[in-house]
């Protein structure tokens, strides 16, 4: 060894040295030479993986960042967000999350399918299937905790919705918005809630269970590519694994790795070039308990989900809304415990690949139908004009306009102009008393906003006096 130091230039040396006093090289080299079955051009399905760990790497990497400068308070979260986004480096720092965090989210769904359409989930990683479940439960936590924090309008109001439809399950309802909100409305609390979770508690546990996920990938090996024909019998499975790398093995750095390092760095560098070209998602208004957000719009990776709630028969929204994951989950977790065996191949396996493709189809079009979304309100409706209202000043032309300023056009049509999310109101006092329309817009229900606190009893009565109006007496 003495003899062996001397030799080299000044840094193999200093490796050498260092290497000899810590061990690195005996803990790594092993992990990195590991035998895997080769994958051939398949490998680049294989890719996924790793390319989702880079992601959660690179946003860990700019969340600390950002949390340098963000105060996670009401009275600050909104306008130090603003400071960053102003700054150059800050601007694209936050744009590098965003991206990454989206990146994150389609890599997982692409090596989850790629998981499932191999049957790698299959014995001997069913426990390696239920870990990876935890991670993706653990993204879309990090996906809705990381929106609120934006503290704008969309961010605000699409809590507030989402925890009211979550306090409208029975029994457990109450108990489950309370938690949401740390207390019964939106507030301070909320937002040192999601923070915490944001930034401590979840990555936490990501990092801990990424660790599991990756023993395991160690310990069970990585799944050779399936073979039609050839099923997995757990009787037999480990010896023909073992005979296979025996074999055919190659060392898993460089020859199966290097795909991961270059899509890896691949990846990287668009996240980082989408940041610099397109920048962060903008800010919305800064968030406003007087200003009802008329339709609050989730980021795109939940937006499909939206498509979904709008779509649903009334009524059913507040248990599909929690029922549906649950449901998801639960399936998730129960694959490998009832198929861990058979065929791996999708070649073999037509259910699970149409599975997939039907799943796929499902969220492009509900994503679509979110995007179009026709039954959202129209935000470019026009004020009716004087000629229309039939008065250029009084209180029915100050209702019509306090009709348009308060969003109410955006969802309901009146003499034909306006949106037709809600009833058309035209006819509006044929139908209802005049107190269950002021009943209505205070309370509102049924995916009407509540005015009750944004309206001054002159405005109601504004509003209700246009809305007589348009009555032909
Ligand atoms: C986000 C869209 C939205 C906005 C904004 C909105 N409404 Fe509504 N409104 C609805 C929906 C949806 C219904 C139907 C609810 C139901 O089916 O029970 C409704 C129902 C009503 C009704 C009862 C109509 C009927 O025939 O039963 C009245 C009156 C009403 N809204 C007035 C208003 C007024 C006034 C405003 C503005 C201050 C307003 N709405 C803003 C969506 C909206």
């Amino acid at each position: 060894m003495a003899v062996e130091a001397k030799r080299g230039n000044i840094f193999t040396r200093a490796w050498r040295a260092f290497d000899d006093r810590t061990g690195t090289s005996k803990l790594v080299g092993p992990m990195l030479k590991h035998p895997v079955p080769p994958t051939g051009r398949i490998g680049w399905a294989y890719v996924f993986g790793t390319a989702t760990l880079f992601s959660f790497i690179t946003l860990v990497a700019t969340g600390t960042v950002l949390a340098t400068a963000y105060i996670p308070a009401t009275s600050d979260a909104y306008n130090s967000l603003q400071f960053i986004t102003n700054d150059t480096f800050g601007h694209v720092v936050r744009g590098i999350h965003y991206f990454a965090a989206s990146s994150m989210i389609i890599m997982i769904g692409l090596h989850m399918i790629r998981v499932f359409l191999m049957g790698s989930y299959k014995f001997p990683r069913e426990v390696n299937w239920l870990t990876g479940v935890v991670l993706f439960a653990l993204t879309l936590a990090m996906a809705f905790t990381g929106q609120l924090l934006r503290w704008d309008q969309d961010g605000f109001w699409g809590l507030v919705v989402a925890a009211e439809q979550a306090g409208r399950l029975p029994f457990i309802g109450h108990a489950l918005a309370h938690f949401i909100f740390a207390g019964d409305t939106v507030s301070g609390a909320t937002l040192s809630r999601f923070y915490a979770f944001h930034v401590f508690f979840f990555p936490a546990l990501i990092f801990a269970t990424v660790a599991l996920h990756l023993y395991l990938v160690i310990h069970d090996g990585i799944s050779e590519p399936p073979t039609a024909g050839d099923p997995v019998n757990p009787k037999t499975y480990r010896a023909r694994y073992e005979a296979l790398l025996e074999r055919k093995g190659v060392p898993f750095w460089p020859d199966a790795a290097w795909r991961d390092a270059i899509f890896g760095v691949v990846l990287i560098l668009t996240i980082v070039l989408l940041a610099i070209i397109f920048g962060p998602k903008e800010l919305g208004k800064p968030p406003d308990p007087s200003i009802v957000q008329a339709y609050p719009r989730p980021d795109w990776y939940f937006l499909w989900y939206f498509g979904v709630l709008a779509l649903l028969p009334k009524g059913t929204e507040s248990y599909v809304i929690i029922l549906a994951p649950v449901l998801l989950f639960v399936m998730l977790f129960a694959l490998p415990l009832f198929s861990n065996k058979g065929e791996r191949s999708p070649k073999r396996r037509p259910w699970a690949v149409g599975f997939v493709i039907l799943t796929l189809i499902m969220i492009g079009t509900l994503w679509q139908v979110a995007v179009r979304a026709p039954w959202s309100p129209h935000f470019e409706v026009q004020p009716l004009s004087a000629q229309v209202i039939g008065a250029s000043s009084g209180q029915v032309y100050d209702g019509a306009q306090l009709f348009n300023s308060k969003g109410c056009q955006y969802c309901h049509a009146v003499n034909g102009q306006g949106g037709d999310r809600g009833p058309n109101l035209t006819n509006v006092t044929n139908r209802l008393t005049q107190d269950a329309i002021t009943i209505r817009i205070l309370n509102g229900g049924g995916n009407m906003p509540a005015y009750g606190g944004n309206l001054t009893p002159d405005e109601l009565n504004a509003i209700i006096a246009f809305l007589k109006s348009r009555q032909p007496s």
